[in-house]
């Protein structure tokens, strides 16, 4: 989808429509990718460069994370998924990244770059 200049430096990236409850939205904007994503009623934008090798993170699966579930032994009995927790999974090498927080789960100072995301009059706004 192509994005519309708006003012100085707010782009317009799409209807709040084409966004639904669990979606993404990856728009080019000035100079750069971005990863729009709608997670429990929040939005949440972030620059599609991954920081381990710059690949395209912004376009690998949407998944929640995946937890251990110990015995009273702390034996794994098996691994469920954590809803609350969704991450994107970068394409080209499977790091994962909280979608809500932009940070790698095992290493906070690994983290996307956050772009301000905000909606207003039915329509999607970025500020790059
Ligand atoms: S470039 Fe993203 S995991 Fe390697």
């Amino acid at each position: 989808m192509a994005a519309k200049k708006k003012g100085a430096e707010r782009w317009d990236v799409g209807a709040s429509g084409e966004l639904p409850e669990g979606g993404r939205l990856v728009v080019d904007v000035a100079a750069i990718t971005v990863g729009v994503f709608r997670i429990d009623g929040g939005l949440y934008a972030w620059e599609s460069i991954c920081p381990h090798v710059e690949g395209p993170v912004c376009q690998g699966l949407m998944v929640p994370a995946v937890r251990e579930v110990l015995d009273e032994k702390r034996a794994v009995k098996g691994s469920v998924f954590d809803e609350s927790d969704m991450r994107i999974t970068c394409p080209w090498h499977g790091m994962e990244f909280s979608i809500k927080t932009g940070k790698h789960p095992a290493n906070p100072k690994l983290a996307l770059r956050k772009i301000a995301v905000a909606e207003g009059d039915g329509r999607i706004w970025v500020e790059v």
